[in-house]
């Protein structure tokens, strides 16, 4: 593991802590901007503007801190990241200074002229997200018309040149049906990883969680069938299968634990432990145009808030588990208990695990209510390119 101390120079300013674990991952959120309106959309409920957005030298700085700071890998995101005209700049600079770059696109505005120019500049990964593999209800749900013929296409491109794929399929109630296709179509355009991630119910998917929840036994069943493809596809498809908290004994390590691995910064700057930590009440987030980046991730506040063991409350607080799940979600336990500090009601340890986990049960078996889209009304939206 990459370790950093005082000992070692890492920017301007000098980390307050002794010795800590330098982060592996950077998410950078290029922008909230995006052409899509998906239902489920993690992004926080208030977007940031376009003119709040942080420059090309300023991402350019913060990739280069990054890299000192002794991160491994960016994940260019957004909204959607090709938004952003200056891509391609910021994708050079972090080729430059040795991280591994990995552009997380819904693809739609991509050609296949910008995708070689990002290849040629470094670029060492693509993750692509699809909605469904039929094509209208994929449409359908993205709220945007030939979406899918399109990713379909940038898919192409990718393995055109030579591009290491990952296709990331969110699951839920109404595309769970094709789950099985999701994944021959996964070996058919020669992505090497699949992503299938049942819904996490925060932000955006919480209002449409009527609309998303999947049945137990329909849940069942995607457990089923991976586990099945899993052991078909040994050597051709690597599944990555994240289970619906509401169907789960035991939460998720959030983040691999708040403050453990992975640093979000948001289009205009302001430096999180997780995409949805703005959500939480009381806390304070620095920028990166105040604070350097190893500061901020020794000494912020926010990553230190909940970072380790120490503020936990009974039952995480005595739990054997408590160094592996990290108590679940801070984000999900304050949405849904109001205190960011409860043991999150995914764990069926928690006191309020029944209550909260019956509403799964109901939800799923009603009939589900027209979408909520996710309209990006503060943010610009950027026309596909060349229609
Ligand atoms: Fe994890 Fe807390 Fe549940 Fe224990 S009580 S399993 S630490 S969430
Ligand atoms: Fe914030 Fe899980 S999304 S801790």
């Amino acid at each position: 593991m990459n370790e950093i101390t005082t000992g070692t120079h890492v920017t301007d300013a000098e980390p307050a802590l002794a010795c800590a674990r330098a982060p592996v991952g950077l998410l950078a959120e290029l922008t909230h901007r995006c052409p899509l309106q998906c239902p489920y959309c993690s992004n926080p409920l208030e977007l940031e503007r376009s003119n709040v957005e942080l420059t090309t030298a300023e991402w350019q700085d913060v990739i280069r801190q990054a890299a000192a700071l002794g991160i491994l890998q960016i994940h260019l995101s957004g909204g959607e990241p090709t938004a952003r005209k200056d891509l391609e700049d910021i994708v050079k600079v972090a080729a430059e200074v040795g991280l591994y770059t990995n552009l997380i696109t819904a693809g739609v505005l991509l050609t296949k002229e910008r995708l070689k120019g990002l290849a040629d500049l470094g670029l060492d990964h693509v993750q692509l997200s699809i909605q469904d593999v039929d094509a209208a209800n994929a449409d359908r749900i993205a709220a945007y018309k030939g979406g899918a013929a399109k990713k379909h296409e940038v898919a192409g491109w990718v393995k055109e040149l030579g591009l290491p794929l990952t296709l990331n399929a969110p699951l839920h109630r109404q595309n769970i049906d094709s789950l099985e296709r999701i994944i021959e179509y996964a070996v058919e355009i020669g992505a090497g990883r699949l992503e299938v991630a049942h819904i996490q119910y925060y932000a955006w998917a919480l209002k449409n969680r009527a609309a998303l929840m999947p049945t137990r036994e329909a849940f069942m069943k995607t457990v089923d069938i991976v586990n099945r493809a899993k052991e078909r596809l040994k050597g051709i498809l690597v599944i990555d299968f994240v289970v619906p908290d509401y169907y789960a004994k035991f939460p998720k390590p959030c983040m691999g634990g708040w403050g453990r691995g992975v640093m979000n910064i948001t289009p205009s700057g302001r430096v999180l432990p997780c995409h949805a930590a703005e959500s939480l009440p009381g806390m304070s987030f620095d920028n990166v145009r105040d604070r350097k980046l190893a500061e901020i991730w020794l000494d912020g506040d926010a990553f230190n808030k909940f970072r380790g063991t120490d503020w936990m409350k009974e039952p995480c607080k005595s739990c054997s588990r408590r160094e592996i799940d990290f108590g679940g979600c801070r984000c999900q336990a304050f949405a849904l208990t109001g205190d960011a500090a409860n043991t999150d009601p995914a764990c069926s340890l928690s006191p309020l695990h029944d209550e909260w986990a019956k509403v799964a049960g109901l939800e799923s078996h009603e009939t589900p209510p027209d979408f909520i889209y996710r309209r990006v009304g503060g943010a610009k939206v950027v026309e596909p390119a060349g229609e």
